[in-house]
């Protein structure tokens, strides 16, 4: 038996109960002592920019380092030319444009197709889709025209997968943009864009990007249409965003500051991306912020997939894993303003400064902005001595948004201990908790929330991931095992949905080349993603969430673990079913019979989703998106009792029609 399932083992058994094992399983549900209500936001996303998660990720943008202002202006981009010709590509780098500073500048001389070119190779390659437009732009300034450009798709070979001649029509001292559709007429998962210099002239030329035309809504610059339809599958009840650590950044000059998100692309201020160095074993030296993706269309994603908005505000403290630098509290005020110019910004009237800007980008409708972050993973008393001012100064302005607080990186320890006991005293509104902790922990913590005061701050179980191995190693998996055991501890966050009222999985997607951190949510390459278990676990509470909790017991106690069994009740009020939840974390069948009480009947019939495999390491792939998926059948009910086989290894969800 491999090491880590002789630990799995030893961990399910901590809560073995002396009871037969394999005696059929009573497990009483009362239906009429419908206990907290569960909130629509209780299952929800973790979205940060890490693995290649916004740029490479989900920003559908084709081009690496389009504006040229990676620390390595060049880099991603491919000088080709016949003949060696003294200053012909620079970058230049004017102090007018502090936000974009660097261009390219071309000197063609007599230039045919394939004298003069650059090539742009992607974030680790372009996936290119037969039949699919794709939408070319750049911005160039010209005393006067000469220069023509060629933009075409290749392969690493150099063979052409579609092209089209673009006009730079325009002159004088201001900038224009070009733009330029074709069709690829093959798929290639890593392609690349080439572009040629035609003709004679000088040239400017910044901004230059491709887009594939199939973006989520159509949107022209937007996001990846594969990548958003399974967040929108999951009907999450809030997006969290932009993170993460990258809320707090390497120091305070790399934080993420939300008003350079917003507005024109060429003015949004691209940064370094913390993940691009923090892990020396995983090195992403071309990872930047562009933050072509930025806070408003991060509202518009929540709006379009019906979540709320959970942004994330910098405390005034930056990283400290890494520089901890502070913001003196006299300088703290533009951090504050911040926060209150973000509600303004998703609320206000389109009179307001932010309503107008928000009105500007073409939402004048608010977006309803209920809840917000201040200091992700922040600790000690430097926090809390920042986030009173915080606090104070939002809740003066906007007494009605929740506040959502830290609790460090750790659920226990004395950081924990320290910030839970001086966030209660300061009556916040939502303390948020984190847990990177091995499979067993989840199993052992599966009662966490059980003794819980039930009045003061709610509970968002803001990060956690089964961690295979251990926190940041690389040899973490989403295997059925970690995915089998969130399930099993997730059964204590629904029974407790009185005092935890939201919760996400961490970290959401990866890059299966450009990732920093595993495990994570969905995986995907240029061209393809798929769910992990994991995913099929959150998807299954999340579609089967119920707004009610019922209380379900075995043997008058809850069922957290006794015999490897998990389980928890809700009841959804609208369409009058009863959902329960069933984990099974041993390797034997158990026989469990349901008691509805309560009910006046039940339907003949009822639903069983089932994720279930013999193996605890199995994984899914790119090569095998749904090797491990849910399987929908129907369930024979007799009276007011459903029973069911808890298969070996197995998460079952049962929803049954009541009167
Ligand atoms: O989810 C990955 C990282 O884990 C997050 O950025 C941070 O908040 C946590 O430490």
């Amino acid at each position: 038996m491999k090491r880590e399932l002789l630990k799995w083992c030893v961990g399910a058994a901590a809560f073995m109960a002396p009871a037969m094992a394999d005696a059929q399983k009573n497990l009483q549900v009362n239906v009429a002592a419908a206990k907290a209500d569960i909130q629509p936001t209780m299952w929800g996303v973790f979205f940060e920019d890490i693995n290649q998660g916004a740029d490479g990720g989900i920003y559908a943008e084709l081009v690496k380092n389009r504006s040229f202002e990676f620390f390595k202006p060049l880099m991603g981009w491919n000088i080709t030319r016949k003949q060696f010709q003294e200053g012909d590509l620079i970058i230049m780098n004017r102090a007018d444009k502090p936000a974009n500073p660097r261009y390219l500048q071309a000197t063609v001389k007599n230039a045919a197709r394939g004298d003069l070119g650059l090539t742009n190779e992607g974030f680790k390659g372009m996936g290119i889709k037969n039949g699919l437009r794709y939408d070319f732009s750049v911005m160039y300034r010209q005393a006067a025209p000469g220069v023509k450009l060629y933009v075409e798709l290749v392969d690493s070979l150099g063979k052409t997968y579609g092209g089209t001649a673009v006009d730079l029509s325009q002159a004088g001292q201001d900038w224009h943009t070009a733009k330029a559709s074709f069709t690829a007429n093959a798929t290639v998962p890593k392609g690349r864009m080439r572009v040629w210099f035609e003709g004679n002239g000088v040239v400017d030329l910044d901004m230059i990007s491709l887009f594939p035309s199939d973006t989520w809504k159509g949107r022209p610059g937007g996001m990846r249409a594969d990548m958003i339809q399974m967040l929108a599958d999951m009907k999450p009840g809030f997006v969290r965003f932009p993170g993460g650590c990258i809320v707090e950044g390497y120091d305070l000059d790399q934080r993420y500051q939300w008003k350079k998100t917003i507005g024109a692309l060429e003015d949004r201020q691209l940064i370094i991306n913390r993940w691009n160095f923090e892990f020396a074993h995983r090195p992403a030296p071309d990872y930047f912020q562009t933050f072509g993706l930025g806070f408003f269309e991060y509202f518009q994603l929540c709006e379009d997939i019906g979540a709320e908005p959970l942004p994330i505000l910098n405390a005034g403290m930056a990283c400290q894993f890494n520089t901890a630098e502070l913001v003196p509290m006299e300088d703290l005020q533009p951090y504050i303003q911040d926060a209150l110019d973000l509600v303004e910004f998703a609320n206000g009237a389109v009179t307001t400064k932010w309503g107008a800007k928000r009105a500007e980008l073409g939402h004048p409708e608010p977006f309803n902005l209920k809840f917000m972050g201040v200091g992700n993973e922040n600790w000690g008393p430097q926090y809390v001595e920042r986030l009173k001012v915080f606090t104070k100064a939002i809740k003066d302005k906007y007494p009605d948004i929740k506040l959502v607080n830290s609790s460090g990186t750790d659920p226990n320890g004395d950081r924990f201990d320290y910030l839970n006991t001086e966030l209660r005293s300061m009556n916040a509104d939502i303390i948020d908790e984190h847990y990177y902790r091995r499979p067993e922990w989840f199993l052992e913590n599966a009662r966490r929330y059980d003794n819980y005061p039930r009045t003061g701050p709610k509970v968002f179980a803001g990060e956690y991931a089964a961690q295979t191995d251990k926190v940041v190693s690389i040899h973490n998996k989403n295997s059925w095992q970690a995915a089998l055991a969130e399930a099993a501890f997730m059964t204590g966050l629904e029974r407790n949905a009185d005092v935890v009222t939201m919760a996400s999985y961490a970290p959401l997607f990866a890059h299966a080349e450009g990732w920093q951190w595993t495990p994570d949510m969905i995986w995907v390459d240029n061209l393809r993603a798929y769910g992990t278990p994991n995913y099929y676990v959150q998807q299954l509470y999340s579609l089967n969430k119920g707004n009610k909790v019922l209380p379900i017991t075995l043997n008058k106690d809850v069922v957290a673990g006794q015999d490897s069994l998990y389980a928890s009740a809700a009841l959804d009020t609208k369409t009058k079913e009863v959902i329960v939840k069933v984990v099974n974390v041993s390797g034997k069948p158990q026989q469990v019979n349901l008691d509805l009480k309560g009910v006046k009947s039940l339907a003949s019939q009822g639903k069983l989703f089932l994720l279930q495999s013999n193996d605890l390491n199995v994984v899914n792939s790119l090569e095998q998106p749904k090797n491990l998926a849910p399987v929908e059948s129907s369930i024979a009910i007799k009276g007011k009792a459903v029973k069911m086989e808890a298969k070996p290894y197995s998460f079952s969800v049962v929803r049954v029609a009541y009167k």
